[in-house]
C-alpha cells in the first residue's frame, strides 16, 4: 500500500527514537515494529504476512522478549475477549510473562507494560490506563502505551480521557517520526466523541492528508457526518474513499457498519441490508473480532426496530456469540450478544446468557462487574422482556439508568441504538406516561441532531398513536 511502512525499526533504531526494547534480537526488534504499525494502522502487512503471522514470527525470533509478549497478550484482549477467569492457557501466558519480566534487566517502563497488560487481562482495564499514562509521562513516543489506552478509552467511553491522552502528547512528536499520522486520527476520534465536530473533521482531513489509509482517521469523520446529521455527505465520502479504508481489515467492517447506518437513518432499508450481506456480516463471522460481532448484532436490530424483516441472519453470527456468553468482557458486548441470542430465538442461550451476567454481579469483580450491576443486566432484561411484548417492563428498567448507559462502554453513535430501544418500548407501551415519555424522548432527540429523518419518522408514528 502506497504510504504505509515497510523500513522497519531494529534494536539501534528503537534505542535513538527513545524507546529502547530489550532483545538482542534485530529480527525481534523490526518485527515489533511491524506489529505496533499494523495495530495502529488497523491493517495487515503482506510484506510481512500479516499481523498474525508477524507476531508469531516475532516470538519466535526471541521466545523472552517481553515487550513482545506484551503486545501479543494486549492484542489478544483487545481483540477476542480472552480472560484470565475462564481461559487457563491466557492465564498461563500473562504469568508466564510477568516470570520472564522478572527474570530480565528490563526497563521501568517496560516493567509497567507488564504490569498494565496483567491488569487488563484481569478485567482491571481502567486501572491499567492509569499505567500506561504513567508510562507516557516519562514517554510520550512510547506508541504502544498511547495505543493502548486509547483503545481502551474507546472501550470504556472514556472520552475526555480519549482526546487529552493524545494532545498531551502530540508536542513530543515531530511530523517525520514513523507513524506520527496516526496521532491526528486518534485525536480527531476524540474531539469527535466529546462532540468538538469542527475541529475532529479539521484533525481527521489533516491525519487524511498526511496517509489516506489512515482508516482511524476515516472513521473519525464517519463520526462526525453521522452525529451532525450529515448523512448524505457521509454516504459520499465512504463511498469516495472506499477503496483506502476497506483495505485495512481491522476496521473495515466497523467502517461498513458507519456506512450502513447512514442508509438506515434515510430509510434505505435494503441497501442497508446489502452492506450487512456483503460486508458486516461475512466479515465479523469470519473474524470473530469483539468489535465486528459487536456492529453485526447492533445492524441487525437496528434495522429490526426499523421494522425490517431480518430473517435468519442472525444464525451466522450467534454461533461465534453463543461462545461468549461467560466473559463479561464489557457490558456493552453482552447487550449485543442478547440482541443476537433473542434474534436468532436461541432461548437456551437467551437464558444461560441472563444467569451468567446474574451470577458475574452476584461473584464477579473488576470494572466491569460494577457496570454491569448497575446498567448491564438491566439493558438485557430489557431486551428480553421486549422481545416477550412487555414493553412496559423494558421501560422501567431502562429508562431510571438511561443516563449511565454511557458507562457500558463504546460511541456515541454505537449505543445510540439503546436510545433508539427505549423510545421504541415507551412508545409500544401500553401505559399512557410511557407513551408521553416517549414523545418527549423524540423531542430530546430532534434537539441534539436537527437532520435525522429516523427520528423525524419515529414522531410521525408516536403522534399517530397519540392522536388515533
Ligand atoms: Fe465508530
Amino acid at each position: 500500500m502506497k504510504n504505509q511502512r515497510s523500513n522497519w525499526r531494529g534494536c539501534k533504531d528503537w534505542i535513538d527514537f527513545g524507546t529502547p526494547l530489550t532483545t538482542t534480537s534485530d529480527e525481534a526488534c523490526k518485527l515489533y515494529d511491524a506489529v505496533l504499525t499494523q495495530y495502529v494502522g488497523w491493517y495487515d502487512e503482506s510484506s510481512v504476512g500479516g499481523i498474525e503471522a508477524s507476531l508469531d514470527k516475532m516470538v519466535a525470533a526471541d521466545p523472552n522478549f517481553v515487550m513482545g509478549h506484551v503486545i501479543k497478550n494486549g492484542l489478544d484482549l483487545l481483540g477476542t475477549g480472552r480472560t484470565i477467569e475462564l481461559d487457563p492457557d491466557f492465564k498461563k501466558d500473562i504469568y508466564s510473562l510477568e516470570k520472564t519480566a522478572e527474570q530480565q534487566k528490563v526497563s521501568p517502563r517496560e516493567r509497567k507494560h507488564v504490569s498494565a497488560v496483567k491488569l487488563w487481562a484481569e478485567g482491571e482495564t481502567s486501572k491499567a490506563c492509569d499505567v500506561w499514562e504513567d508510562i507516557l509521562v516519562d514517554n510520550p513516543l512510547d506508541m504502544l502505551a498511547l495505543k493502548f489506552a486509547h483503545d481502551s478509552y474507546f472501550y470504556l467511553a472514556y472520552h475526555p480521557q480519549m482526546r487529552d491522552g493524545i494532545a498531551r502528547v502530540m508536542p513530543y512528536w515531530k511530523k517525520s517520526m514513523p507513524l506520527y499520522g496516526y496521532l491526528l486520527g486518534m485525536h480527531a476520534f476524540g474531539l469527535e466523541e466529546t462532540n468538538l465536530y469542527d475541529r475532529a473533521e479539521k484533525t481527521a482531513r489533516m491525519g487524511l492528508d498526511i496517509n489516506r489509509h489512515d482508516a482511524w482517521a476515516t472513521h473519525a469523520m464517519a463520526h462526525v457526518f453521522e452525529m451532525g446529521g450529515r448523512q448524505n455527505e457521509g454516504l459520499q465520502f465512504m463511498s469516495a474513499t472506499e477503496n483506502d479504508w476497506n483495505i485495512c481489515g481491522m476496521i473495515a467492517c466497523h467502517n461498513y457498519w458507519h456506512y450502513a447506518l447512514y442508509n438506515i437513518e434515510k430509510g434505505n432499508y435494503s441497501d442497508a441490508v446489502g452492506f450487512y450481506d456483503t460486508q458486516v456480516g461475512p466479515l465479523a463471522a469470519k473474524s470473530g473480532a469483539m468489535l465486528d460481532m459487536v456492529d453485526a448484532c447492533s445492524l441487525l436490530y437496528r434495522l429490526q426496530l426499523e421494522g425490517v424483516n431480518v430473517g435468519d441472519r442472525y444464525n451466522d453470527i450467534q454461533e461465534v456469540c453463543r461462545q461468549h456468553l461467560d466473559d463479561h468482557v464489557l457490558a456493552f458486548n453482552d447487550a449485543h450478544f442478547m440482541m443476537s441470542c433473542l434474534g436468532s430465538g436461541d432461548k437456551l442461550s437467551t437464558e444461560k446468557l441472563l444467569e451468567s451476567m446474574r451470577s458475574f454481579v452476584k461473584n464477579g469483580k473488576g470494572y466491569n462487574c460494577a457496570i454491569t450491576r448497575e446498567v448491564g443486566l438491566a439493558l438485557c432484561e430489557a431486551l428480553v422482556a421486549y422481545d416477550y411484548g412487555d414493553y412496559s417492563k423494558a421501560v422501567d428498567l431502562v429508562s431510571p439508568v438511561r443516563y449511565q448507559v454511557i458507562e457500558i462502554g463504546g460511541s456515541h453513535a454505537q449505543r445510540d441504538i439503546f436510545n433508539q430501544f427505549l423510545i421504541h418500548c415507551a412508545m409500544k407501551s401500553d401505559a399512557e406516561e410511557h407513551n408521553k415519555l416517549a414523545r418527549q424522548l423524540l423531542v430530546e432527540r430532534k434537539c441534539l441532531k436537527e437532520n435525522s429523518p429516523l427520528t423525524d419518522r419515529l414522531m410521525a408514528k408516536a403522534m399517530v398513536h397519540h392522536t388515533g
